[in-house]
């Protein structure tokens, strides 16, 4: 082994993660006698990876500073993770789309989901944020969702009162968001869990954000379509309602900053549900799809579940570096290229697994 690769003593021997992959021991050392002004560390950046050993990333953001002040590991995390071998470069691009419907009759696409994560500036992000700005946080948005117009208007469900057995309910109905997994526990993510926490639903139900989850705000649209241009317009409409009264931390070269790295740039997964009980016996041969098209795969019920009758969750894999409107245009190709597969499956008949 390299002298100066991933270190034992840093991460666990067996820890897969990006993090312990760039994290020197001399690089460590050095770092580890920082902190942002919101007090957070590298310590505390790195304690969900050190503790969840089969994380990919690792490391998570505590405030915007963090991605400043340890460029040295998140630039590299950044760049694996978001496929950059150029220099690093937020390319904005919230231009509506007209793309033909990918399932017009709902046969295989179940539905369509797009999110986008933003965090209000001046404020610590989740891992590293105070009850008392959480709290903050949670009212500035709910005034800003106040004033949205007519067909964006709904319902805030607070869920500080909420018993786990409640949340899990909501959860089920889209009103309320379950507790993070342990790796957004260890990275602290989950302290004073539901306080401050909410969700807003248009009245129509197709238009949520979730307030203070792993982001400060995750927008989501989400339809019973394969129409992506439809939900994707929705969303860029949103948006720029939401932008007026809410200053969003971004970075000119990192685009919206985020919690977890996975996250920067656009900060928008859009991605359908979608049904594929012959690819399902070809595994292989869908992931070479997913990866020809920069997609990926996740389980039904999203990241680190398992699929259930035949239903995959395929988005955006890649989220800095190209911009939105790109990105479904490539999501929209790579889903045809997958439907596509798959009808041909079916039409050739039965045939014996992939091994
Ligand atoms: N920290 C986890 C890992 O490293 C999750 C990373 C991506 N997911 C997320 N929700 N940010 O595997």
């Amino acid at each position: 082994m390299a002298a100066d690769s991933g270190d034992a003593a840093i991460f666990p021997e067996h820890a897969v993660s990006l993090a312990h992959r760039f994290l020197t021991p001399s690089l460590f050392e050095r770092l580890s006698r920082l902190k942002t002004d919101t007090g957070f560390t590298l310590e505390q950046a790195i304690r969900s990876g050190r503790e969840n050993p089969d994380s990919h990333i690792g490391i998570y953001a505590g405030d915007a500073q963090t991605y400043a002040l340890f460029k040295e590991i998140f630039d590299p995390v950044i760049r694996t993770y978001h496929q950059i071998t150029g220099p690093i470069r937020h390319i904005p691009r919230l231009e509506p789309l007209d793309l033909p419907d990918l399932d017009p009759h709902n046969q295989l696409i179940v539905s369509t989901r797009i999110r986008v994560a933003r965090n209000l500036s001046g404020h610590a992000f989740s891992p590293n944020i105070t009850t008392q700005n959480r709290q903050i946080v949670a009212r500035q948005v709910q005034q800003a969702l106040d004033a949205l117009p007519e067909s964006l208007q709904g319902h805030f469900h607070a869920m500080d009162a909420l018993t786990l057995d409640q949340i899990q309910n909501q959860a089920f109905q889209g009103t309320a968001f379950l507790p993070g997994d342990r790796f957004q526990a260890s990275a602290g993510i989950n302290r004073n869990f539901p306080v401050s926490r909410g969700v807003f639903t248009s009245h129509d139900r197709t238009f949520r954000v979730w307030i203070n989850e792993e982001d400060h705000l995750r927008i989501i649209c989400l339809e019973k379509t394969g129409n992506l241009s439809k939900v994707f317009n929705r969303m860029v409409s949103a948006l720029a309602h939401i932008r007026e009264p809410i200053d969003f931390a971004s970075d000119p070269r990192l685009g919206y900053l985020t919690a977890c790295p996975t996250n920067i740039g656009t900060a928008m997964r859009a991605g359908v549900h979608i049904r594929l009980p012959h690819l399902e016996n070809h595994p292989n041969r869908l992931k070479r799809l997913a990866s020809t098209y920069g997609l990926q795969i996740r389980g039904t019920l999203g990241e680190k579940t398992a699929v259930t009758e035949s239903v995959f969750d395929i988005s955006n894999r890649f989220r800095l570096g190209t911009g939105e409107t790109q990105l479904i245009q490539t999501l929209h190709t790579g889903i045809a290229a997958i439907i596509e597969a798959e009808t041909r499956l079916a039409e050739s008949g039965p045939e014996s697994p992939e091994p």
